[in-house]
């Protein structure tokens, strides 16, 4: 298999990575650079534990090609604490008592957080659309939810 060798930036940092034609994002982060936060659920683009922001957008990343990526811009799990600081969708989860297995956890923090970048203030309707990609096995989804709508709040008092 020919390899191809990409440039982009990761969670704020330039990497140049040699990848297949056939490697996914996901692989490439986890195989390539060892960012095993971004979970493999399904590798079908069902489950969303593979979620990451890219270029702005949140999106499968086993459903996306490595090479596709060459020029983006990518936001992982392991880039949303800034300085030793957890984003706000981070500590609202803890404090929700949203995690109970994790595994959901990477892909829940990532299309909150690509939630809460485009709409500071969104509703529960609007939540729960965000995450009706997110599968969770373990929890109801109730308690990620206020997690989410109290992040909101703490984000807005964090900017005022
Ligand atoms: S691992 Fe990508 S959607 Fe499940
Ligand atoms: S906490 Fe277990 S799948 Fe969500």
């Amino acid at each position: 298999m020919t390899n191809h060798r990409i440039s982009l930036t990761i969670n704020g940092e330039y990497e140049q990575v040699d990848v297949p034609s056939n490697m996914t994002l996901l692989q490439m982060l986890r195989e390539k650079l060892a960012q095993t936060g971004t979970k493999n659920g399904c590798m079908a683009g069902e489950c969303g534990a593979c979620t990451v922001i890219l270029d702005g957008e949140p999106v499968n990343s086993c459903m996306v090609l490595a090479v596709e990526c060459d020029g983006a811009n990518v936001v992982t799990v392991e880039g949303l604490a800034k300085d030793g600081v957890l984003d706000p969708v981070q500590q609202a989860i803890i404090d929700h008592g949203g995690v109970q297995c994790g595994f959901c956890t990477p892909g829940m923090l990532i299309s909150s957080r690509a939630l809460l970048d485009r709409n500071p203030n969104p509703t529960e309707e609007e939540i729960r659309e965000a995450l009706v990609g997110n599968l969770c096995r373990c929890t109801g989804y109730l308690r990620i939810v206020d997690a989410v709508k109290d992040a909101a709040s703490r984000q807005q008092a964090l900017t005022v």
